[in-house]
């Protein structure tokens, strides 16, 4: 199956519904802003590019509905506070609105950034391994988190077309299991060889020199280099700096917010005491019992080994080369 994970038709959102996988393939139609908003917020659509793609186009369906353009801005911002790509996009769309550019070539732009981004990081990361091919990858930043390619995952999808077979070590990623039942998924459906391993099995293997490089998304970078992901993100990158194994971290340049100082400032998502004490359909905590369950967390710029993005790979000092970056891109 070729995965679609967004599409227009009719002036409908149609989108893989990826709380069903990998046991159901059904999609979620938005006709409205509540809807967009529900599909975001509840996890129908997750992964921070995907969010952004998500916004743009229903920011578009919003306008086409007649209603008022800074109100769905305003709204929608609010469906998950840690992916910056959500008010990146919105914003942009704004932009478009005030200069009165068209809304629906906008929101295909920001669409086929994605692609274009993806691919120029995959590239990137292809030259970085090397010979290495035992790779472990946290959470989901593959197709499902955006719109084609993946982040993280974007060099298995190339290099396999280049022939390069590279190993994929997912981490299961409690509690919504995006590595088990999402990256797993995607990485089958395209042939690539995947092993799933509990969170708790990444040092293990680490030991074993079974794993040559860890290489994740994110979901926000401070101007310090700091990175928000998925919980446990912070944990892999401990243990991989014990090892002396490279922690490359994929992002388009829109994830990374110039405006915060440091990962201190970055807002952390807390999400419903469910995911965590239930699975499968099961209670697997005593009644009453208290839970925390931030969904991501900060991995601190120095223990990661480089950042990776469409305009290249960043290394660090990160405060003086992202600014760089930045500056440049400004120019
Ligand atoms: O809560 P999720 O599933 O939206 O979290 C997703 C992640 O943490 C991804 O690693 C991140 O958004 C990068 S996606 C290319």
């Amino acid at each position: 199956m070729d995965i679609i994970t967004i599409r227009l038709s009719d002036n409908k959102l149609i989108m893989l519904d990826q709380r069903k996988l990998p046991g159901e393939i059904s999609y979620y139609t938005a006709k409205t802003k509540e809807q967009v908003f529900y599909a975001i917020k509840e996890m129908v659509v997750r992964g921070a590019p995907l969010i952004g793609v998500t916004a743009a186009y229903g920011m578009y369906i919003s306008y086409l509905n007649g209603d008022k353009l800074q109100v769905t801005a305003d709204y929608l911002a609010k469906a998950r506070p840690t992916a910056v790509n959500l008010t990146w996009a919105i914003d942009k769309m704004m932009t478009a609105y005030y200069e009165e550019r068209d809304l629906l070539d906008q929101a295909k732009a920001i669409h086929q950034e994605d692609v274009d981004t993806n691919f120029a990081i995959g590239n990137y990361l292809i030259k970085l391994l090397g010979s290495k091919r035992n790779i472990l990858t946290h959470c989901n930043a593959g197709i499902l988190a955006t719109t084609k390619y993946g982040t993280a995952t974007s060099p298995f999808y190339i290099g396999k077309e280049m022939g390069i077979n590279y190993k994929v070590y997912a981490d299961e990623t409690r509690p919504r299991l995006q590595g088990a039942s999402l990256t797993a998924f995607e990485l089958m459906e395209y042939g690539i060889d995947v092993t799933v391993i509990t969170d708790n099995m990444a040092a293990h293997f680490m030991s074993k020199g079974l794993i040559e490089a860890v290489i994740t998304g994110c979901d926000r970078v401070a101007a310090n280099g700091d990175v928000a992901n998925k919980i446990g993100t912070l944990n892999v990158s401990i243990i991989a700096k014990y090892y002396n194994i490279p922690m490359y971290i994929a992002t388009p340049t829109s994830t990374i917010d110039m405006s915060l100082e440091s990962g201190k400032l970055i807002p952390i998502e807390e999400r419903e005491p469910w995911e965590v004490t239930s699975r499968f359909g099961k209670q697997t905590t005593p009644d009453g019992v208290k839970v925390l369950n931030p969904a991501f967390d900060i991995t601190p710029a120095n223990n990661i080994t480089a950042i990776v993005t469409e305009k290249g790979v960043i290394y660090p000092p990160f405060t003086k080369n992202l600014r760089e970056l930045f500056l440049i891109d400004s120019d």
